[in-house]
């Protein structure tokens, strides 16, 4: 690993090479079968991929795409899509069917909801998993236990009880959190939906990340009608690296040694993915404490082991910034220029556009925008994984242009 560099608060580290043993789990038969699910979903509909045109002219790249998840399902987020596909898979291995046999519909007949509705679903969330989940489980007519980090939006908590869970904010961090749910599900036979993977618990969050890609397929579909073949470039926020690893693990399969070149971003105060590449010895390496950053989605201390390999192998850059650079990408895309079209995004949502925008326009980061080779020709997405999921917090740093950090 080269190039580890700190300064003006944002830490980075670039490699010089990719590549490794593609996760066979995200190769496209795999990723069909998750989209196909979902297209049986009555609520399913394409997430909006919007081109920046006009911010891509003020940057000088030749593309800049923000494929907006605040759209999703109706959820503000992405994070029903891995929610729906790994409760489906659940129930296809207790219904002994196949998941290419299953639809939403199939799970909703009389004689299969019977057999269902005893299911209890546990999950420790900072609020858009467990929203995902609730819904779903409330779809099937089963019932969902959410379990929150301390200091959780109150806004947040009452969206997943609205959407049918049973839910509490704990006294714990989000690691933590997950740790209670484990222990709730042993005591009482509930089913664990976590979307973060440990040591014999692997299947349900892969099947989690396995749902992300969706989002990552609709938005090469929606590339292509656009006359762009491939991105070049994609920056991915992490918390535990399943949404980053899904994506770029799918998109290191789709392209293989044309893989775009990606970025990950994480908050400076839960910057596990970025640790464990700057330790470099192959393991993911913990961040422990409150985690205290506006991005609650993002913080996480324990990355997901499975997806921090394909971080590992196929990322080529990690990123831990100040929460600054998230309120910024909110506002960016809050205010857009000329035509372009005015985009909602939360703390986690917004992280990757604003680092994106600093990347290229501030002089500190020259060395790693051209290690990156971001210039003219190239074409970037980023994933806006939430809309404003807490809007006072969202007015108060787009509206009113407070400083995250007071
Ligand atoms: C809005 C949002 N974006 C990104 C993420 C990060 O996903 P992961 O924990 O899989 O890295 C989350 C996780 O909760 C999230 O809620």
């Amino acid at each position: 690993m080269k190039n580890h560099i700190e300064e003006d608060e944002i830490k980075f580290i670039v490699k010089e090479q990719i590549g490794g043993k593609l996760p066979n789990f995200l190769n496209e038969e795999e990723v069909k079968c998750v989209r196909n699910f979902h297209l049986s979903m009555d609520e399913y509909k394409a997430t909006p991929l919007v081109a920046l045109e006009e911010l891509a002219k003020k940057l000088g790249v030749h593309k800049i795409y923000v494929k907006d998840e605040s759209y999703r399902f109706g959820l503000n987020a992405f994070k029903g899509l891995g929610g729906t596909y790994s409760i489906a898979r659940l129930l296809c291995k207790k219904l002994n069917i196949d998941i290419k046999d299953a639809s939403f519909e199939y799970f909703n007949q009389p004689e299969i909801k019977e057999k269902i509705k005893d299911m209890v679903f546990v999950t420790a969330t900072d609020g858009n998993h467990g929203r995902g989940v609730a819904w779903a489980t409330t779809k099937l007519g089963c019932k969902s236990v959410v379990y929150m980090p301390k200091g959780s939006s109150l806004t947040r908590l009452q969206a997943i009880r609205d959407a049918g869970a049973e839910a509490s904010i704990t006294d714990f961090n989000y690691d933590d959190a997950v740790r209670i749910a484990k222990q709730k599900a042993e005591e009482n036979g509930w089913y664990v939906v976590q979307d973060t993977a440990w040591e014999g618990y692997e299947d349900i969050p892969n099947w989690i990340t396995q749902g992300y890609t969706t989002m990552a397929d609709e938005a090469l579909d929606q590339m292509k009608l656009d006359g762009i073949k491939r991105p070049t470039h994609v920056f991915l926020q992490a918390g535990v690296g399943s949404l980053a690893g899904g994506v770029l693990g799918y998109y290191a399969n789709v392209f293989k040694d044309k893989c775009p070149i990606t970025t990950i971003v994480e908050p400076e105060k839960a910057d596990c993915i970025y640790k464990s590449a700057l330790a470099n010895d192959g393991n993911p390496h913990f961040v422990t404490g409150d985690l205290d950053t506006i991005m609650a989605g993002l913080a996480c201390g324990e990355p997901n082991p499975i997806t921090w390999k394909i971080l590992q192998d196929f990322a080529k850059a990690y990123v831990s910034c100040p929460d600054y650079v998230s309120a910024r990408g909110m506002r960016v895309l809050a205010n857009p220029i000329g035509n372009d079209k005015k985009v909602i995004a939360g703390e986690s949502g917004a992280v990757g556009l604003g680092f994106l925008s600093l990347l290229i326009e501030r002089e500190t980061l020259k060395p790693l925008k051209e290690k990156l080779g971001l210039d003219e020709n190239s074409v970037v997405i980023c994933f806006n994984t939430e809309g404003d999921t807490d809007p006072e917090h969202y007015e108060k740093i787009v509206y009113d242009g407070k400083n995250p950090s007071v």
